[in-house]
């Protein structure tokens, strides 16, 4: 028993060793150790072994099979790795290759990086400033009378904390213009700021998201006008919209600036005559306006010596004006859904 079953063995290996077909090799197995298999067949007859040998032979047995389990698996290998190598060898370097698909940044990433470079342009560096922060800098600075309820038109998210003695509560900024007192409380004019950052309102609705983001630019120095304002507003329309469309400022009302304005562009797919996008012809931007007295004086600017204005406005808002699209549900905007961005 114990020679039949390395002559088992011997040939097992030297067949396995032999083929280089994946489907012989599998017949191999068969043949030694399928059910009726060559070694499967002598080992049903250990029983009637004499009982003194029956162990040692067994042992025996167990590793014949093991060592023909072990060649058939390394051959398997290797047949692969041959039949991967032929192939690699086939390849044609000289082909086309296969182009990976390319993405590209967010739309809101494209908006803001175009728009921080228009303003940089002209002179107005990019600065950001908190998102979360004292009331003080996003309203008691800004000329809001303590607990006027004028807060409420801005939809605030109140931070659950302590407020702070001299600048009460905390909360998350509703706009970008408590950079314009950052700004003016670090730095002496002349001044000219870009705030850039997110926002948060409590509102979530097909046209309005509870973080959006919103650019606020100001300026500060001596004798500085509305005209001032108004070249700097026909300089980013033209830029960023496109040189057909146009600007228009209109009275308005905010604590922070006086006068105040709000700005509307002309829009683009009528050209200002008036259509379904639009109504009227022209599309609401946001405020802007000449800094309030009071507001430099918060900061400790001279309001007799120095003036200027600010501009805030959203950059989802100006985005859409500018492609004369109407997204269905501005939250899309924020869903991550491939089918949608995959569009722009
Ligand atoms: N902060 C105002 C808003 O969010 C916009 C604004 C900025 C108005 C600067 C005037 C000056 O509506």
């Amino acid at each position: 028993m114990e020679e039949e079953l390395l002559g088992i063995k011997n040939n097992a290996v030297s067949l396995i060793l032999d083929t280089n077909d994946p489907k012989e090799l599998e017949e191999i197995k068969l043949q030694f150790l399928g059910r009726s298999g060559q070694l499967t067949q002598t080992i049903k007859q250990l029983p009637k072994i004499d009982p003194e040998r029956r162990k040692e032979i067994g042992i025996l047995a167990n590793d014949v099979k093991e060592t023909i389990e072990n060649a058939l698996k390394q051959q398997e290998l290797r047949i692969k790795n041959q039949e991967s190598g032929e192939r690699m060898q086939k390849i044609d370097v000289s082909n086309p290759g296969i182009k990976p698909p390319l993405g590209h940044l967010h739309l809101i990433t494209e908006a803001i990086s175009e728009i921080t470079n228009i303003f940089e342009r002209i002179g107005f560096g990019r600065v950001r400033y908190p998102e979360v922060d004292w009331d003080w800098y996003a309203f008691g600075a800004l000329n809001f009378p303590e607990g006027h309820p004028a807060r409420d038109d801005w939809e605030t998210f109140f931070i659950d904390q302590e407020p702070h003695s001299k600048y009460g509560p905390m909360l998350l900024t509703p706009h970008t213009s408590n950079g314009q007192i950052r700004e003016m409380e670090n730095n002496k004019p002349p001044i000219k700021m870009l705030n850039l950052n997110k926002c948060y309102r409590r509102q979530s609705d097909v046209s309005h998201v509870p973080m959006f983001h919103q650019f606020e630019g100001l300026a500060i120095d001596e004798n500085l006008s509305i005209v001032n304002l108004k070249g700097v507003l026909d300089y980013f329309v033209k830029s960023y919209f496109g040189e057909k469309r146009s600007a228009r400022i209109r009275p308005y009302h905010f604590e922070f600036t006086e006068p105040s304005f709000e700005i509307d562009v002309s829009c683009g797919v009528c050209g200002g005559l008036g259509c379904k996008l639009c109504k009227e012809g022209w599309l609401e931007m946001g405020g802007a306006g000449m800094v309030h007295p009071n507001v430099l004086k918060n900061t400790g600017i001279d309001p007799n010596k120095y003036n200027g204005f600010a501009f805030g406005w959203g950059v989802e808002r100006v985005l859409m004006m500018k492609e004369g699209i109407e997204i269905d549900d501005l939250r899309l905007l924020y869903s991550n859904k491939l089918e949608f961005l995959e569009q722009f």
